[in-house]
């Protein structure tokens, strides 16, 4: 199968290249990515080495590039995690998530309609849910959840869903849709909690913690999340939806506590800081489906996930110290300078 994975050089779609390269090797894997501020062509450099790999940079927000790299390439099937994915940039800057999350999705689902495709996956998110009160462990999300979306990010996922939806009962696309937890592991973009985490710690600086760090997260080794999609694109159902997610829910301070015991730093590096605005309380994902229908489940337990990670970003110091150096600095300062 001729496999384009949109968002490829960002870090779920970069591991799920690596995943398909390791696991399929019939199968030929195109890149297609805009290389935002959070695509970078050093998570690919070992997969352009591979014959069953090529790169091509587009937007999917992009029509006529979008539907060039159609006729030319003739894919089979999509699997899309291009998108603007932080919170926080969302929260600050939404119009770009409207752009590329729905009207992307849109031109993506209009060229599946006009040259024909196997599969079209959304990657999309848990957090098209809403969130759960802390003080109900007993409740968790299912794909029969409402959509109850909280901030711009999650709201342009959910209105991608719809439209995947849509363009499925309307147009008949083949089309498959997985919501997943908080994701963490290797190529991770030092924005999100866990690569920020591990990054400040090993350069003593202040670890930022939003509100009081009881806010809980349901985390994935990404290898797992991979195996999900990669499950779901042979296998899924067409139409379904599938959650996926690990029982493995952490509080933010459980987390960051757990990055420095690994790293041997003190914990007088944390710092409490003002709260993310509308900032969602908990998330838990019901995985029973996809383990019941497709025989899914997390390999990789959290106490295990997270010293591999960390020790990633300890031997791949150039990957990110080349981002931290740039125009992250800019980002950095906008965020948490006053905070
Ligand atoms: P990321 O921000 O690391 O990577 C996004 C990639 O998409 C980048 O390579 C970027 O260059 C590319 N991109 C952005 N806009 C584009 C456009 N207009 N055209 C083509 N490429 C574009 O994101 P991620 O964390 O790897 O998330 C991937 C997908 O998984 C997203 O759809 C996200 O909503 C979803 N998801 C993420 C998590 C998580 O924990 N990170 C959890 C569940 C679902
Ligand atoms: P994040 O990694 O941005 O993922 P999401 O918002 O999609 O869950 O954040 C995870 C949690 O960590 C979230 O509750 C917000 C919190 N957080 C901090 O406390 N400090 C930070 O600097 C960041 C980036 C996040």
């Amino acid at each position: 199968m001729k496999i384009v994975v949109t968002g490829g050089a960002g870090f779920i779609g970069g591991n799920f290249v690596y995943f398909l390269l390791k696991n399929h090797a019939e199968d030929f894997i195109i890149c297609y990515d805009k290389l935002t501020y959070a695509g970078n062509l050093e998570t690919l450099s070992d997969a352009m080495k591979s014959k069953n790999f090529k790169f091509i940079k587009g937007d999917i927000a992009n029509r006529d590039e979008v539907y060039k790299m159609f006729e030319e390439e003739k894919p089979d099937v999509i699997v899309n995690f291009a998108a603007e994915s932080h919170v926080d940039r969302s929260i600050e800057d939404p119009e770009l998530f409207l752009r590329t999350n729905i009207i992307g999705t849109s031109i993506l689902l209009d060229a599946c309609k006009k040259f024909g495709i196997k599969r079209f996956h959304q990657v999309s998110t848990d957090e098209v849910y809403g969130d759960l009160p802390l003080d109900r462990p007993d409740l968790f999300f299912t794909e029969k959840t409402n959509l109850h979306t909280s901030s711009p990010y999650s709201a342009s996922k959910a209105s991608a869903d719809l439209l995947v939806q849509a363009y499925h009962r309307t147009y008949k696309i083949p089309a498959t849709i997985s919501r997943c937890s908080n994701n963490y592991g290797p190529y991770h973009f030092p924005e999100k909690l866990i690569p920020l985490m591990i990054i400040n710690a090993l350069n003593n600086k202040k670890l930022p913690v939003y509100g009081k760090g009881i806010n809980v997260r349901d985390w994935l080794y990404v290898e797992d999340h991979c195996a999900a999609i990669d499950l779901i694109i042979r296998n899924g159902k067409v139409g379904e939806i599938y959650n996926v997610g690990g029982h493995n829910e952490k509080t933010n301070i459980e987390v960051v506590k757990t990055i420095l015991k690994i790293l041997g730093k003190d914990e007088n590096l944390i710092e409490f800081v003002t709260d993310r605005k509308g900032h969602d309380q908990r998330y838990a994902i019901d995985p029973t489906k996809i383990s019941t229908e497709l025989g899914w489940t997390p390999k990789t337990k959290f106490d295990d996930g997270i010293k591999k990670t960390v020790d990633w970003y300890l031997q791949n110091k150039s990957w990110w110290e080349k981002i931290i150096s740039g125009e992250y600095k800019n980002y950095y300062a906008k965020m948490y300078d006053n905070r």
